[in-house]
């Protein structure tokens, strides 16, 4: 007869289906590349090499970070700090984990790094012809700011440069805007 309680088999058995289906965002390291570029080369007809990766990598303003689901790197995100702006240059999600939520995870823990470092915009140029990631990114606030002609030597093709600015409730979390403290003083 069934009590009705899990056994502890089962609990573990639980436990490691969750493990297995929770993602985790992190950083990014060398060892993920062959995932990275299984991701790159599924999304982009003019996909980055891995060469083009390590380049922009060892930069010291750019960031890169991985989705991962048990052992798998699933999505990726590299990005450039700059002084009051965070600049998207890559971010995929591999097809077969699409429509799960794991772009929108990304761009949440984009949208944190924002806030708790106090820079004021992120922005990122997107091709005229990808209309999913136009609607992707809108859907989280972004909004269209500029077109930039032939922005792209592959194709020729247009982008739109597309920006968030984080709203009042976003900065809540974090204590408020950031505050020019030079301006504060100017004209004293
Ligand atoms: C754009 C991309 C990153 C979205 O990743 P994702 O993990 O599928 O995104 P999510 O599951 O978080 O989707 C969130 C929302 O975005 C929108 N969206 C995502 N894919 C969409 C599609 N194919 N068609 C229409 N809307 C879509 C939907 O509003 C979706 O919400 P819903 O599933 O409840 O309808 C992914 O499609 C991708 O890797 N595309 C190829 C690479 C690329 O274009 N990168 C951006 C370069 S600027």
């Amino acid at each position: 007869m069934s009590t009705g309680r899990a056994t502890r088999r089962e609990r573990d058995r639980d436990r490691r289906v969750a493990d297995a289906t929770a993602v985790h965002i992190r950083w990014m390291i060398r060892r993920d590349m062959p995932d990275v570029m299984q991701t790159e080369r599924a999304s982009f007809e003019y996909s980055w090499t891995e060469d083009d990766f390590l380049r922009c990598l060892r930069q010291r303003n750019c960031i890169g970070m991985v989705a991962e689901r048990g052992d798998s790197v699933i999505g990726f995100m590299i990005y450039e700090l700059h002084r009051t702006r965070l600049h998207l240059l890559n971010f995929a999600v591999h097809p077969s984990a699409r429509r799960t939520g794991i772009g929108a995870m990304m761009v949440d823990k984009l949208i944190y790094k924002l806030c708790s470092h106090r820079r004021q915009k992120i922005s990122l140029a997107v091709r005229e012809g990808n209309v999913v990631a136009q609607v992707f990114f809108r859907g989280h606030g972004f909004k269209a700011a500029k077109v930039l002609r032939n922005y792209y030597e592959d194709s020729g093709e247009d982008a739109y440069q597309m920006e968030y600015k984080p709203a009042e409730l976003d900065w809540a979390e974090y204590g408020g805007p950031p505050v020019n403290r030079i301006a504060m003083y100017e004209g004293n």
